[in-house]
Order: C-alpha cells, then structure tokens, then sequence
C-alpha cells in the first residue's frame, strides 16, 4: 500500500503540471490557466525550510532556548566550500508579523541568497510567536503566558540567545542585519549590553529601521492610542491568545485578501497607504506577500511598538507596576548613544512607517564611534517593504551592502 502511494504520487506530480499561481498583471489574474502572463512560483505557499532545499543549497536547522524558556527555530544556508577562508557569517532578523521567508522572498535576488552566492554563511532568525518558533519549555500557544512578551523580551531575550549560540558554533564575529522592528531589536540589545554586543557583532545593518517613530505618516500613527484600549480590553475579556495567534489572523487575512483579484488588489493598495503609496512591487510579488503576513505575535509587543510613536524609546510600559518593576514611574529609556558596534543605517525617502527624518534622527543619536554609513535609497518610488518584495532591491540596496561587506566591513579585533 505504501510503495503503491508512492509510485502514485510521483506520477502525480509528474504528469500534473504545477498551477500557475502568480501574473505579471492584475487583470491576468482573472484567467490564469494557459495564460502565458501567469506561471507558477514556487516561493508562494512554501515554508522556509524547502525554498531553500529546493535550490540546493546546504540547509541547517538549529533550536535554542532562550532564558526566559522560549524554544525560537533558527535556518543556515552554510558555505562550506566558500574561498573565503573565515567565512563571514550574518545573521538577519525580520520585522513585525512576518518571518524569515521575508528573506527569500525574491527567489535568487533575495538578500540571503544573495549573500550565500557571495560566499557568506547566512542565518535567519524568527523570534517567538512566529509560525516557526511556537515552543516554549513550559507553555503551548494555547496558554496565556506564551503570549505574555513584549518588544523586551525578544531583543533580551530571543537575539542574545541566537547571537551567542552562532557565535559559539562558528567562532566568528557575527554581521547583524535587521529589517524594522528587527533593526529595533539590535538597538535594545546594543544599548542594553554594548560590551557583550561588542564582543559578538561586528557590524550592525539597521534597514528601515524602527527607532522613535515621531515622524510616521500612516494613518497607522493615528491608530497608536487605541492599541492600548484593545490591549486593556482584550486581557479582560480573555481573547489575548486569540488575537495574538499566527495562523487564526492569517486566516482571516487570506480570506479577505485571497477572496479574488479584486479584494487582492484592495488589500494591497490598503497595506501601502501603511509602508508608502508609491511602490516598485510588482503584481507578481502580492501572493507571497500575503502568503507571509501576517505571522504571529502578541499584543503586548503590538502595544509596545505603538508606544514608539511619538518621541519615546523606552521599555514596556507597565503603568503603575513600573515603580516596582522598574524603579521609576516611567519604564527606562534605551540610550542608544551607548551603542559601541559600529553601525550603519539604511532608509527609504518613500517609507511611511520609518522615514527618512526618523532615520536620520536615529544616527545622529549614536555616538561618533558606532556610526558607520548611512545609506538613502536612490529611488523615489521605493517604501518599507520594498525591501524585501521590490523588484529593484537587488540593485537599490543589496548589491550596496555586499560591497560594505566585501570591501568595507570594520575588521574583527
Ligand atoms: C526543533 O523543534 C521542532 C519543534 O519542536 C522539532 O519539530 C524539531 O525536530 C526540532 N529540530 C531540531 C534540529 O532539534
Ligand atoms: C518552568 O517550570 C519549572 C517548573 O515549574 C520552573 O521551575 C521554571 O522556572 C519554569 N521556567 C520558565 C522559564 O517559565
Ligand atoms: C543568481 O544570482 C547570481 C549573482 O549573485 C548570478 O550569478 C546567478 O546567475 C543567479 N542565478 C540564477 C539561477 O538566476
Ligand atoms: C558551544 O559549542 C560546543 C561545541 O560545538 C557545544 O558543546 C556547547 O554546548 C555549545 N554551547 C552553547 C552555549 O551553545
């Protein structure tokens, strides 16, 4: 029976030819078979683990436990055949509601096969709640206390956790490279623990990166004070779990956005009135994106990057609790002029979520050590998540930090 199922689905998968799944426009969306504008992507519906295996590149999976008990998944492409006797290795974050398939997004010209072409050893992290890093060594996704972290607890927690374990595992000075709130992420750990973050990274790349978001020209902005109110209301009522639940919003998201190409069409032109109006994303691309977004995460972070907006950095806010947590009636800034790693910033001027002037606010705030290189996107039409959905991120932005990488990167002490 089993030999019979298998010979069954390898003709299967032979002689069915695989459905288009992506067009080059809109209105080829409405008819895809045997249009030649359509064709099948294999990004769009995969997982992490085999668009990478598929391109034959060696693929690793480590899990490691944080100190606070969550058990996060993370990737490597290794290159073990790499010239480069010292192989670099970098390791890339992702941003809020998404994951690690961010990276790979754009099959070949992606950032991380990019940097693994160029000989680099590349990892990718995905922080708790994430579709792949659902374990924790005491609690399931089902229970309450899972969900219970804020911005905190994954740059404290999640990223020393995976810096030191690569740093022990290769013995190299390790390349950080976050996306949004994962560039956030660097910044609290760089502020909290400069000595360490010394010790371990040897160069930060901090892309649209979420600092103080004084500047933010979403409608998102506006929307900042009533995360509180649903925070509030949501831990009363007990639906916590719930909204903070991957799979439960991506669901509903798909339905919404996946209904047709109509509601498809909708949902982007709404997500880019979010990360800036005036994109270089292509029709083609918007399957993977919804096929990534949103991943989970729990509220409490959600508050707590809302807190971002306006003219404050600081840890999470536990309101009249603070005094004993903390010690103080607010909760802690992160200085991150005590940042030691030298750093570099990357913007885009038509990103609504992360400006330009946040940008810029944020490397002036280092100090003259860490700063490094600040980079503007040579392009008008270019926003948050062209980043990783763009048809020109290879040439706008990727093929400027291979350079840094290859030519410029701060030797390791
Ligand atoms: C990592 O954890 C996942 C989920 O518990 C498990 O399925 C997988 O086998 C683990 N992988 C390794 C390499 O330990
Ligand atoms: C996990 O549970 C054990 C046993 O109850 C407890 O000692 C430990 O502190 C817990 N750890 C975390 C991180 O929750
Ligand atoms: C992938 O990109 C590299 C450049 O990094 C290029 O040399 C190679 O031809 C590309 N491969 C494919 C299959 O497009
Ligand atoms: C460091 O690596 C060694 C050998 O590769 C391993 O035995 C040890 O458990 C690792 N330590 C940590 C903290 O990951």
């Amino acid at each position: 029976m089993f030999w019979y199922m298998v010979i069954l689905l390898s003709i299967c998968g032979q002689v069915l030819p695989q459905q288009n799944n992506v067009c080059r426009t809109m209105k080829d969306y409405y008819a895809m078979d045997n249009n030649p504008n359509c064709w099948h992507n294999e990004i769009v519906g995969a997982s992490v683990p085999d668009i990478i295996t598929k391109t034959g590149r060696p693929f690793a999976v480590y899990n490691v436990t944080t100190n606070d008990g969550y058990i996060i998944t993370i990737f490597r492409m290794t290159n073990k055949d790499s010239p480069n006797k010292k192989m670099n290795s970098v390791f890339l974050q992702h941003g809020l509601i998404t994951t690690s398939a961010n990276w790979v997004s754009l099959g070949n010209d992606s950032l991380a096969f990019q940097l693994h072409n160029n000989g680099y050893d590349v990892w990718l992290g995905n922080y708790r709640g994430t579709q792949y890093s659902e374990e924790h060594i005491n609690f399931s996704v089902n229970d309450d206390e899972y969900w219970d972290y804020s911005v905190d607890d994954v740059a404290l927690g999640d990223i020393p956790a995976a810096i030191k374990f690569i740093f022990n595992e290769t013995g190299n000075k390790i390349i950080y490279v976050g996306h949004s709130l994962g560039s956030t992420f660097g910044l609290m750990y760089g502020s909290e623990h400069p000595e360490e973050v010394r010790k371990y990274i040897k160069l930060m790349v901090l892309t649209a990166p979420a600092y103080t978001l004084s500047n933010i020209r979403t409608s998102l902005g506006l929307a900042a004070p009533f995360v509180d109110t649903i925070y509030t209301a949501s831990k009363y009522y007990g639906f916590i779990k719930i909204a903070s639940f991957g799979q439960t919003t991506k669901d509903i998201a798909k339905i919404i956005c996946m209904d047709s190409p109509k509601t498809m069409n909708s949902c982007f032109t709404f997500i880019s009135l979010i990360y800036g109006p005036k994109n270089g994303i292509k029709p083609e691309m918007y399957p993977a994106y919804f096929d990534q977004h949103p991943s989970g995460t729990s509220l409490k972070l959600i508050k707590h990057v809302a807190s971002f907006v306006g003219n404050s950095f600081r840890k999470f806010d536990y309101g009249v609790r603070n005094i004993g947590i903390y010690n103080s009636f607010l909760p802690p800034t992160y200085d991150i002029s005590k940042i030691v790693v030298p750093t570099a910033v990357i913007y885009a001027r038509n990103d609504w979520l992360t400006t330009k002037y946040d940008s810029i606010n944020l490397y002036k705030s280092l100090s003259r050590k860490a700063r490094f290189a600040i980079h503007e996107i040579p392009e008008e039409n270019f926003n948050h998540i062209d980043f990783m959905f763009g048809t020109k991120a290879k040439d706008l932005y990727i093929d400027y930090l291979l350079d840094m990488f290859n030519n410029n990167s701060p030797s390791t002490e």
